[in-house]
């Protein structure tokens, strides 16, 4: 696959920062496509999932105040971690190895 333009070597992809974390509780990025949230909230802990729902393919929303992933064509649920919780989908969501590096969040397809 072609190189995405901003992948370091060791193959993370920055996806944007703490701060901005914080602030919207998730962040999404359409084009690894990824969507990454707190496990815990204001923490270093996080997930990263590909937020492609394994039904028919919808993008998942994070819904921060239940903590999980909801699928906004047919309601599918999913865990912080991206297990499957309820269906039509028949599997969860692909997780991503995910860090903090100072204030960077990166994540690695
Ligand atoms: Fe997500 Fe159907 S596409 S539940």
């Amino acid at each position: 696959t072609a190189a995405n333009p901003s992948t370091r070597p060791d193959g993370f992809i920055p996806v944007g920062t703490l701060q901005e974390l914080n602030e919207k509780g998730s962040i999404f990025n359409s084009k690894i496509p990824a969507l990454i949230i707190h496990n815990q909230k204001n923490s270093q802990d996080i997930f990263a999932v590909n937020p492609t729902c394994p039904h028919a393919g919808c993008v998942v929303k994070w819904k921060g105040n239940k903590e999980e992933f909801l699928c906004p064509c047919h309601g599918s649920q999913f865990t912080a971690n991206g297990q499957l919780m309820k269906g039509p989908a028949h599997q969860g969501l692909k997780p991503y190895i995910a860090k903090v590096e100072g204030n960077l969040i990166l994540v690695k397809p």
